[in-house]
């Protein structure tokens, strides 16, 4: 039995030196925001209750808990981070009370679990979290005796002796709620940034003959971001961690420094990804597909034996299986491509059907269009689907068809089945079935023409 747990997340820093008009904990981490990332993990351990502790006139921050389904409480004056756990009213808590900060977004619910049991295996009344980093900068140190953690003394506290030691505080807190009320009020502010220091409560609760230990953790549960630099970092070890998972499942990737993939997203076994590529959001991929280089995918399905070429960009797509996508297309939401189909370079689709087999090969746009089965649609066709009127129209376009390059298909307009489209048409009026339609002026031929030569 695991106890009931609560949680309170730490949120009220000002994070000046993002140097951001958006709130730091809003800043994404391999595109998910730091704080949702952070209650994510938290809410895996069924907590009784997740408190984010916020500074006032961060409605943006608010909004995101809070839709989150977390509850939100305000620090009024940022007075450090015993404050902030106040703030939080613990006193109205109960059970033990896991405190974590919201700008750790590597914290993983497989650790918090660990901690958790850690905590109660131990019988433990407080727990500070430690790990031991080989550049432990500004973060408190732990101080032992004989083994036993006796204090944490920040940073910029602390003697040279302390500065050389290298297990350090990650900011993550086990405590029992009963301790936490009884502790809290008794800290006091008088240290190097006249702050109340939440750390303080080891040597009180060591005062009070209470059980207290430091667990021991990974370094990424202590990887904070308080710079562009740090977001950067943590960004990349996401994609690091989510690149090695999809290579042990399979997947070859070529260069798992430059691949930007998102833990949201899946790749099927023997599919290959280049470098410089996103794949993000709900994206899904298949088995056996090629990514070249420079693919931006966002939310889209890609079936397997799918090869999408160089640069190209696709949102909010479905495309099935043995396609050949680029390079250099783009594929915009509401695009579905069936099976056996070639989209070219230089193509744009928006809102569009295209029939299984069908072609696209080179420089062409199709907006709101349904493309039927094995239609080939020649170099530089457009369907203007946008009139003058503001509105949208669409084009309809049947089975095997053939549209001749350097078409326009002004919308709304149907072109019947097994049709041809003459080169260089402007198409305005319907095209029935099994017919061959031209809208361009016929070519005349001038014979014995001579051009005048210019006047000396
Ligand atoms: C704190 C710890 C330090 C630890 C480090 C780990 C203290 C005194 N020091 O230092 O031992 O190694 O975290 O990252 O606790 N916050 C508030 N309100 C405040 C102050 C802070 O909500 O008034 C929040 C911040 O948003 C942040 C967290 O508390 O999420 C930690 O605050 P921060 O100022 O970054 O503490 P550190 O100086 O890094
Ligand atoms: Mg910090």
């Amino acid at each position: 039995m695991m106890g009931p747990i609560s949680i309170i997340i730490l949120a009220a820093g000002k994070g000046t030196r993002m140097k951001s008009s958006l709130p730091k904990v809003l800043h994404p981490v391999a595109g998910r925001p730091m704080l949702e990332r952070v209650i994510r993990e938290a809410q895996r351990l069924n907590p009784e209750e997740i408190r984010v502790v916020v500074s006032p006139g961060t409605s943006l921050v608010v909004d995101a808990a809070q839709g989150m389904g977390a509850a939100v409480y305000y620090q009024r004056e940022q007075k450090g981070t015993a404050d902030a756990v106040r703030s939080a009213q613990p006193e109205n808590m109960e059970g033990n009370i896991l405190i974590i900060n919201s700008d750790h977004p590597l914290i993983r619910y497989e650790d918090l679990k660990e901690i958790q049991e850690a905590f109660l295996e131990y019988e433990l009344d407080l727990a500070v979290v430690t790990c031991e980093l080989e550049e432990p900068g500004a973060y408190g140190r732990i101080i032992r005796q004989q083994g036993q953690v006796k204090a944490i003394v920040e940073a910029k506290d602390a003697g040279p002796e302390a500065l050389k030691l290298k297990e350090v505080n990650t900011g993550i807190y086990m405590v029992s709620a009963q301790i936490l009320k009884d502790l809290l009020p008794q800290i006091k502010s008088n240290n190097a940034q006249n702050e109340f220091y939440l750390t303080d409560l080891v040597t009180l609760a060591l005062d009070a003959q209470l059980s207290v230990d430091g667990i021991k953790t990974k370094p990424h549960m202590a990887q904070g971001v308080n710079n562009q630099k740090e977001l950067a970092m943590a960004s990349k070890a996401v994609f690091k961690r989510k690149a090695e998972k999809l290579m042990e499942d399979g997947v070859t990737i070529l260069d798992p420094d430059n691949t930007y993939i998102e833990e949201t997203v899946e790749v099927g076994a023997g599919s290959v990804i280049y470098p410089n590529t996103f794949l993000r959001g709900k994206t899904m991929i298949g088995s056996h597909c090629v990514i070249e280089p420079g693919v931006w995918i966002e939310n889209s399905v890609i079936e397997s034996e799918v090869r999408i070429l160089f640069g190209s960009h696709i949102d909010s797509a479905k495309i099935a299986k043995n396609a050949n996508i680029g390079p250099y297309a783009r594929l915009r939401p509401g695009t579905e491509i069936a099976e056996e189909c070639k989209v070219g370079n230089f193509v744009e689709m928006k809102k569009v059907k295209f029939g299984k087999g069908s072609k696209a090969s080179h420089l062409t746009y199709l907006g709101d269009a349904t493309v039927g089965e094995n239609v080939n649609v020649g170099c530089g066709v457009i369907t203007c689907n946008f009139a003058a009127d503001g509105k949208k129209y669409h084009t309809d376009i049947g089975n095997n068809v053939f549209v001749g390059s350097d078409s326009q298909l002004v919308a709304p307009v149907k072109v019947g089945d097994d049709s041809v489209i003459a080169s260089g048409s402007t198409i305005t009026k319907d095209v029935p079935s099994k017919a061959l339609a031209f809208g361009r002026a016929r070519q005349e031929i001038k014979e014995n023409y001579t051009p005048k030569k210019p006047k000396a």
